[in-house]
């Protein structure tokens, strides 16, 4: 198996730090490690969930061993309900009760999830300290690993308490990503074709490759192409002050509200994302003069990952509207919604009425 590592820098200054991927280089964490010298104490813990654990703990805590380090293993439910405050808590006193200070260290191996909670860990837990992401699904190699966001759901929304925190380094294996199911799978491709939409349409064509998920050198292509997009961006607008960065939200307006509306666990992620994908494709073509026929190459790469495109009857509008009130993206009751006027391009538009999204809503019917 090919050990051969692609770094992607993300360029932010004193916070820059690479992303390493490649086929098998779960082993190398430690060494990587290593080569942050005395930044990264003797002491960390390992978070993950009681999915991941069995399949990868191993191999990460004896790297981390090999190279001198003292792991202690964190272990969380798997599932959205462990981005919870109160997990949160759990996992901070699970590091108390191991001893770890400040000058120890964070490595999140997970999907998004873990990710998003180990992180916030880190970004609070003696008022901040390193961490490492090892992102073990599609969406946490292709997005939630890059960038710093971090964060828990609150009772009335997602990601409503969270912290931007930049990982120290990012280490994305994609063998690991032939252990998820096929529904976690494709789940992932919905922030692919987000990319592909917002960022470079070519990114269509290297998802037909078959059977893209046991086939590493072109997986490895492909999050590499995924990891530059989303890095340049977070470059240019790292707190999602310029503008820039709130464009990685194409989809995700309609779909966070079908999320909080269906209640966490019915959908996966990127299964509300491709529904919310879908509505944001409608609006597109009538707000931005998006061709319906690249609105329709989006709904096919959608479709042959078995992505839903159809919203369940019982999901009342209503109650989507009302969630969708809740989302961050909403500023002071102004609708910025981010629409694709051709394959590769996006901008924020602030004239999308709530009427319209309750019509792109319904049109997923
Ligand atoms: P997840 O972490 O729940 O993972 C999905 C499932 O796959 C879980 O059951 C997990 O245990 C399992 N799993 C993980 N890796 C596996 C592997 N290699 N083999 C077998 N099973 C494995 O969910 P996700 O889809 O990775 O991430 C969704 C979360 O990410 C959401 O909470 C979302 O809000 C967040 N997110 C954050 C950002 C960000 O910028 N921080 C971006 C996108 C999404
Ligand atoms: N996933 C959106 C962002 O990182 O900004």
């Amino acid at each position: 198996m090919s050990t051969k590592i692609h770094s992607v820098p993300v360029a932010l200054g004193e916070r820059a730090y690479d992303v390493h991927i490649g086929a098998g280089i779960l082993p190398q964490l430690g060494g990587l490690a290593q080569t942050l010298g005395s930044e990264l104490g003797q002491k960390c813990a390992v978070v993950t969930d009681s999915t991941v654990a069995p399949l990868y703990s191993e191999a990460v805590l004896a790297s981390l061993k090999e190279s001198g380090y003292l792991p202690t293993l964190v272990t969380v439910p798997a599932g959205e309900a462990s981005k919870a405050l109160g997990v949160a808590e759990q996992v901070c006193d699970a590091m108390i009760a191991a001893g770890l200070d400040r000058k120890s260290w964070v490595v999140a191996l997970g999907g998004g999830v873990v990710g998003d909670l180990a992180g916030f860990v880190a970004a609070i837990y003696y008022r901040g300290i390193p961490f490492v992401q090892i992102p073990t699904t599609v969406i946490a190699q292709v997005d939630s690993a890059v960038g710093g966001k971090t964060g828990v759901n609150a009772t009335h929304g997602k990601n409503l308490i969270g912290a931007f925190h930049q990982p120290r380094f990012v280490l994305a294996d994609v063998t690991t990503l032939q252990t998820l199911p096929p529904r976690e799978f494709n789940e992932g491709i919905a922030e692919i074709v987000k990319h592909a939409a917002i960022r470079d349409r070519s990114l269509l064509e290297s998802l037909a490759t078959p059977n893209l998920q046991f086939e590493p050198e072109a997986l490895a292509r492909v999050i590499r192409r995924n990891v530059e997009i989303k890095a340049a961006i977070v470059a240019a607008d790292e707190h999602e002050t310029q503008g820039l960065r709130a464009l990685l939200n194409f989809g995700h307006t309609v779909g966070h509200g079908i999320e909080n509306a269906a209640g966490y666990g019915r959908f996966l992620h990127g299964e509300a994302i491709s529904l919310g994908l879908v509505a944001a494709c409608r609006l597109s073509v009538l707000k931005a003069g998006l061709a319906p026929e690249e609105s329709q190459l989006l709904l096919d790469a959608l479709a042959r990952f078995q992505l839903p495109l159809r919203l369940p009857g019982d999901i009342s509008t209503e109650s989507l509207m009302a969630a969708l009130r809740t989302d961050k993206k909403f500023a002071q009751g102004q609708v910025r919604f981010v629409l694709c006027p051709r394959l590769g391009e996006a901008f924020v538009s602030n004239e999308v009425t709530l009427e319209e999204i309750r019509a792109a809503v319904e049109a997923l019917r």
